[in-house]
């Protein structure tokens, strides 16, 4: 019987976290279980910094960005001391369920700490970068998404304007999810993104072939691209086509803030709600998702495997509706 659930957010923050844990707060509350809230995800842990979540507490949130609970990336918690001083805090605190809100790193913690303590735990996934394994969309990634087209659609206003080509720097040093659906909804002409290992020169080679009569073309580069990013990406055309008027657009963390769209909302609240209720129903060391609208459990070990592959069809697509 649960009597006492701790939440944190932990990793990069993202657009929804806190509709997830109104969502949260407010089920555990419905169903007469306390609920604290550790602040800056597993530091608060180690530190015992809390809070008492209240209905009240979770208040006109909903439509916000960030985090209430703040986040971080602990260095400490991934020692085993700091995980230990976490363990001694969970339980003279009493808390016998947790909920982390996250992305991998925040999962991978959250197995190590399964192994030191017996209460279940579970996760909601919240990452802009949409790389976990168990759900279609995290929580944050539509909302950036949509950042980002907003920021691109800008930019072609002065490509065209100017005749130039853009290279626009998008988040996901491991993933390119953010990039691939950006690049299809911006038009670009180009997309380079880690899961498909293009050498540049193979967008040297295509540029060749790039209709003389377009004014503008941006190329979505995703920041952990093995060409180096976009600064690198724009040197490179600059040297084989000097005739080319090129500028570089870094997104950065634009991407992270923002109110989170009204699918974001919906994700967190469907998934927030169902983390308590798995709890409840005696799930742990899983991440619950939503897949093709159906809430879904996965656990955190295969969660956390990331690489999907990108879907080739879609480069193609690509090319051929920017041509
Ligand atoms: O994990 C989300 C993310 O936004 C990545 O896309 C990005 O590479 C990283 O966080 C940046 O993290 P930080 O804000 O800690 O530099």
């Amino acid at each position: 019987m649960i009597k006492k659930i701790g939440i944190l957010t932990s990793g990069g923050d993202s657009p929804g976290m806190n509709a997830c844990i109104r969502a949260i707060v407010r089920t555990a509350l419905y169903h007469n279980i306390e609920v604290i809230g550790f602040i800056k995800g597993y530091e608060g842990l180690i530190d015992n910094d809390f809070v008492e979540l209240k209905r009240e507490s979770v208040s006109g949130i909903i439509q916000k960005g960030g985090t209430i609970l703040k986040t971080a990336r602990s260095a400490r918690f991934m020692k085993e001391e700091g995980i230990l001083q976490a363990v001694k805090n969970l339980t003279a605190n009493n808390v016998d369920a947790m909920v982390i809100v996250g992305g991998d790193g925040s999962f991978k913690g959250a197995i190590e700490l399964s192994k030191h303590i017996s209460i279940p735990i579970v996760g909601c996934a919240g990452t802009i970068d949409n790389d976990l394994v168990g759900t279609d969309f995290t929580i944050g990634y539509d909302t950036a998404i949509n950042t980002v087209i907003d920021a691109i659609d800008k930019i072609r206003d002065t490509a065209e304007s100017h005749d130039r080509v853009f290279v626009v720097e998008v988040m996901g040093r491991d993933a390119g999810l953010i990039a691939l659906r950006t690049a299809i909804a911006s038009g670009a002409e180009a997309l380079l993104v880690p899961e498909l290992k293009h050498d540049t020169q193979s967008l040297i080679s295509k540029m060749k072939n790039w209709r003389s009569t377009k004014s503008s073309k941006i190329i979505v580069v995703a920041e952990g691209d093995q060409s180096g990013g976009g600064f690198k990406v724009a040197d490179m055309i600059k040297t084989n086509y000097p005739e080319f008027d090129v500028r570089v657009s870094i997104l950065g963390h634009i991407q992270r803030g923002g109110n989170p769209s009204c699918m974001e909302r919906v994700n967190a609240s469907i998934v927030g709600f169902n983390s308590v209720r798995a709890l409840m129903a005696g799930h742990k060391n899983e991440m619950i998702g939503i897949i093709n609208k159906q809430v879904s459990y996965t656990p955190f070990a295969k969660a956390v495997k990331h690489h999907q592959k990108l879907n080739k069809d879609l480069e193609e697509l690509i090319e051929i509706l920017s041509s």
